[in-house]
């Protein structure tokens, strides 16, 4: 397995501590935030670990920023990205299972270390179930390709 990993400067600490995790695991991880405390604009990880994700260089992807919210929201612009936030493990399993959620995204400023290595574990070890949820999934996907869903008219 390989995955992506980026950041902003709110999150270097704890994105060295995941990337030390995902390695001790046998993945092989892609860093492409940054490695500097200075201001570092959250947008620029998301894309380039979206870009990743989309065109299947890589398996999937990690974010983080002070919350995770916008570098999720800047990965969640790429086409093909399902990028989901989450604060502890439940979701972050769930994001895989049921939404196929491709890059799992948490906030440096929010969890502590142990707390997004075992979000990370649920993400990485979860399976998505298809099944009635690839339906939902496909609206998704209407969505970001026709800028509409034809089951809402
Ligand atoms: C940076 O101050 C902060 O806005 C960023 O890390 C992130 O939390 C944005 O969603």
């Amino acid at each position: 397995m390989k995955l992506a990993i980026g950041n902003d400067h709110t999150a270097v600490e704890l994105k060295n501590v995941i990337v030390s995790h995902l390695e001790e695991r046998g993945i092989e991880v892609l860093d492409v935030g940054t490695n500097s405390t200075q201001s570092f604009d959250y947008p620029i990880s998301g894309y380039r670990v979206g870009k990743l994700v989309a065109s299947g260089d890589v398996d999937g992807g990690v974010l983080i920023c002070g919350t995770g919210v916008g570098i999720s929201l800047a990965a969640n612009k790429v086409p093909g990205v399902r990028a989901c936030v989450c604060s502890e493990p439940y979701t972050a399993a769930l994001s895989k299972r049921h939404n196929d959620a491709n890059i799992i995204a948490f906030g440096a400023r929010v969890v502590g270390d142990e707390m997004a290595k075992l979000i990370v574990d649920s993400w990485i070890d979860a399976t998505y179930e298809g099944g009635r949820h690839q339906r939902r999934v496909d609206m998704l996907t209407e969505i970001q390709d026709t800028g509409s869903l034809s089951a809402a008219e």
